[in-house]
């Protein structure tokens, strides 16, 4: 446990000395103080990371020592102390917001554990909250066109009902960072988020990972197990590709989102559930249901609240904000700071259409950031990252009738023929900048067909 900075308040000089002695014991650094006045004044001067307050104290109490403090926005955990606590003064504490109430004479193992706990549960909930601020919610929701504005309001609210949301949009406009934000901003967000995504599996694992199995129901299935609808109770489910799931499971769907009870593959005994559900789909669902591969119930069902976000291409104004964000993303993950983005390389991304929406955005920038050599990213570099050097009519990646692994191989062998240009030809420097074992960067090179100064062996048979 790191350190701990401590204040204890009682009337009891015996009691300040006891209590500080076994708190330093144990590592922690500990102020007292003997009085109300004494203690806010310390209170004032710095912050601490857990306060421990008696009752009753000479110039005051501490119930209103604590109900000062939390007026004054201090969120500092505070534990209770009192000799002749009631039921009424403790539950006055816990509404306060005292985390816990010891009662005197104090047995300092007890305090100790209290103390421990207490401040362990703190930082817990100190991480979980930084790094939700940090990983997403509509923090990471970037974007200031008409259209973003209206989609955060639209999340705000939606957040705030248990209604089922249904989030459409192309692929990678955003989708899932999106349910994600509905879940953190939602009175469930200490519950739990479960995912499934409905496209992966076929219909009878779709069915026993939402609903969950008995032992025995089927071959394979030798535990118990519960699903994810069970998981996901008191706190959301997100259904991606909810497009894609089989009628025969939208039928099962259906039905739990009408009973709001599931019965585990293999079971008979119903469990009630409260789970939320948010569905995604890059599906025309409207389309999918008049030609009756979606069932038009569910659809009515999972769409009590719909959320559209309209593709990057009608939002243009969002993608130098988004650009610059994901630089600044890719140039702390690459270990590159202080990388910039020229204006008119800003112009060429607006210009280009993004059939990938925002992900694609997203991982432009970062090989921008890999690839340009300068600190600066220019116009020309950004061209070079296009796909046919960012003409209208650029093609992506795909083309019709090429196997898939033909594609990925070319790709990788333009990553590694750039990369290893860049470095000069030098193995050891390229392998660092992508994050690639030495070894395995050696390997890949040979399997196509490089060498280390990015040229390929077809390239050199004719010179
Ligand atoms: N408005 C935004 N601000 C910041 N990042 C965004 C925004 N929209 C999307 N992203 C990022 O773009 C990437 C793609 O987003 P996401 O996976 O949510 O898209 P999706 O709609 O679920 O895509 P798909 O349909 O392919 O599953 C993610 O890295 C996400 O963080
Ligand atoms: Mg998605």
């Amino acid at each position: 446990m790191p350190h701990a900075h401590l204040l204890v308040v009682d009337d009891e000089p015996s009691i300040l000395t006891t209590l500080q002695k076994a708190l330093t014991l144990e590592g922690y650094s500990v102020d007292v103080a003997g009085g109300v006045r004494i203690a806010d004044e310390k209170l004032k001067k710095r912050s601490y990371d857990l306060c421990l307050f008696d009752v009753q104290l000479p110039d005051g109490d501490g119930l209103s020592l604590l109900a000062q403090i939390r007026a004054a926005k201090n969120e500092v955990p505070v534990i209770m102390m009192s000799g002749h606590a009631t039921i009424d003064t403790a539950v006055k504490a816990t509404r306060l917001g005292a985390l816990n109430f010891l009662e005197k004479p104090i047995n300092t193992d007890a305090l100790l554990i209290a103390v421990e706990t207490t401040l362990r549960l703190q930082r817990a909930e100190t991480e979980a909250r930084e790094l939700r601020v940090a990983t997403g919610a509509t923090g990471e929701l970037v974007g200031e066109s008409g259209p973003i504005k209206k989609l955060v309001e639209q999340i705000a609210r939606a957040a705030k009902s248990s209604a089922s949301v249904l989030v459409t949009g192309e692929r990678g406009t955003g989708k899932e960072l999106v349910a994600r934000a509905i879940h953190q901003l939602s009175p469930r967000a200490k519950g739990p988020l479960e995912k499934l995504n409905c496209a992966a599996l076929p219909s009878e694992l779709i069915e026993s990972e939402l609903f969950g199995h008995e032992a025995g129901a089927f071959t394979g299935a030798t535990k118990q197990r519960r699903g994810k609808f069970e998981r996901a109770s008191g706190g959301t489910l997100f259904l991606d590709e909810v497009g894609d799931m089989p009628l025969p499971m939208q039928a099962k769907l259906l039905r739990v989102l009408q009973e709001r009870e599931i019965e585990r593959v293999g079971g008979s005994e119903t469990i009630k559930v409260d789970t939320r559900v948010v569905a995604a789909t890059n599906r025309d669902l409207v389309k999918a249901c008049e030609s009756d591969v979606f069932r038009a119930d569910l659809y009515d069902r999972l769409n009590v609240v719909p959320l559209h976000i309209p593709p990057l291409r009608a939002r243009r104004e969002d993608v130098p904000l988004l650009a610059r964000h994901f630089l600044e993303l890719a140039s702390k993950a690459n270990d590159r700071p202080g990388m910039r983005i020229e204006d008119d390389a800003l112009q060429v991304l607006v210009a280009y259409s993004f059939p990938g929406n925002v992900r694609e955005l997203r991982n432009l920038t970062e090989r921008l950031v890999i690839l340009t050599p300068d600190d600066v990213i220019r116009a020309a570099d950004v061209r070079n990252c296009l796909p046919g050097g960012g003409s209208p009519k650029a093609q992506g990646l795909y083309r019709p009738g090429v196997p898939f692994r033909v594609l990925v191989e070319e790709s990788e062998r333009q990553i590694l023929q750039d990369a290893l240009a860049h470095h000069g030809g030098q193995m050891a420097a390229t392998a660092r900048a992508l994050d690639l074992e030495r070894s395995h960067l050696y390997k890949k090179a040979r399997a196509l067909g490089l060498r280390g100064d990015g040229k390929s062996d077809e390239d050199d048979a004719g010179s």
